[in-house]
């Protein structure tokens, strides 16, 4: 090489490793709408935790609970023009993305928690983590919550005594008819504004499965939370495509290993934390917990099937007949 070939090469060096060293770490926002007590807000939390001993200096992780960046009415939107990086909404705030995950929000499709896991695990389940790649969305994980429960002014033990209540609901179709069945309305709110709503009487009812009823505090504004485990309440860990595939792959082969790990822990004690939080509203001396009889679920099962059949083929009949399979 002659001298000023070597100049040349000495230069790209230098400029390549101060290049390295200036080099800013990618910076991972991941927001959410619930407390850091909650399954999510803990997963969070670790996934923050364990990037930050592993990748310290390539990657920065800012996690925003409680809705203190973005909520339900912008987060997508936000994450589509990768404003933020990380989102993990419930299964039921995807319907304008595919209609494939409203089999979640199906009233009784699912026995409990272990059948929900089991069908997020086989081919189908784990398909649907894909199902928005046409709008730029990578689903990455499932992460469990919880069976959602009925909390309302009255007592409610049969179908009918829902009947002209009006159900704080997610932005999804299936939950609206789902009320409807019940000739109750619905009222489709943000998460951070349940609690208001319920205290002011806007509406009398939700549906959440403990960990977000205790800390919203919604037991502290609902007389009566009926132990109906009707449905599920899960999230989807999702981030834009663009961004993620754009992540050099051996930091982005890093984080998947990271994101197994938290997934791992998240949905062992996910039934845990619900179970706990359980027993603190019926300490609480602010709501009453009732527990049905089997006759008295089967009469609400009976009330809010039907709902299956109006969302049968929008949803894919293979879908609803792999989730049902994964009851047994
Ligand atoms: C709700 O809006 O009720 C839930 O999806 C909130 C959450 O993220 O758990």
């Amino acid at each position: 090489m002659n001298k000023s070939g070597l100049s040349i090469s000495l230069c790209l060096a230098a400029a390549l490793l101060s290049a390295c060293a200036l080099a800013e770490p990618i910076t991972i926002k991941f927001a959410h709408v619930v407390t850091d007590s909650t399954p999510k807000g803990q997963g969070a939390r670790l996934f923050k935790e364990l990037v930050e001993q592993r990748l310290g200096d390539q990657v920065r992780v800012e996690v925003y609970a409680n809705s203190s960046l973005y909520g339900d009415a912008d987060e997508m939107e936000a994450l589509r023009e990768n404003r933020v990086q990380l989102l993990a909404p419930s299964l039921a705030k995807f319907e304008t993305y595919t209609p494939q995950l409203q089999v979640f929000d199906l009233p009784f499709l699912f026995d409990d928690l272990a059948a929900v896991d089991r069908f997020q695990r086989r081919a189908k389940g784990r398909q649907l983590l894909q199902s928005m790649a046409d709008h730029n969305i990578v689903g990455l994980a499932y992460w469990h919550n919880g069976m959602k429960q009925l909390s309302a002014i009255r007592a409610l033990r049969t179908p009918q005594d829902a009947r002209d209540l009006n159900f704080r609901i997610q932005h999804s179709a299936v939950l609206e008819a789902q009320f409807q069945q019940l000739g109750a309305k619905t009222s489709k709110l943000p998460f951070s504004s349940v609690y208001t709503a319920l205290k002011s009487g806007q509406v009398q009812g939700a549906e959440n499965p403990w960990s977000n009823i205790y800390s919203q505090k919604f037991h502290e504004v609902q007389p009566y939370i009926i132990e109906t485990n009707h449905g599920v309440l899960d999230y989807m860990l999702v981030s834009n495509s663009r961004f993620w595939y754009s992540i050099p792959h051996h930091i982005r082969v890093e984080l998947e290993g990271i994101i197994d790990e938290v997934t791992y822990a998240v949905n062992q004690q996910a039934a845990e934390l619900n179970i706990g939080y359980r027993q603190k509203i019926q300490h609480s001396g602010y709501s009453q917990v009732l527990q049905l009889s089997s006759a008295e679920r089967q009469a609400w099962r009976e009330a809010m099937e039907p709902v299956w059949r109006h969302f049968e083929t929008q949803i894919g009949t293979d879908i609803i007949k792999a989730a049902r399979a994964a009851n047994r």
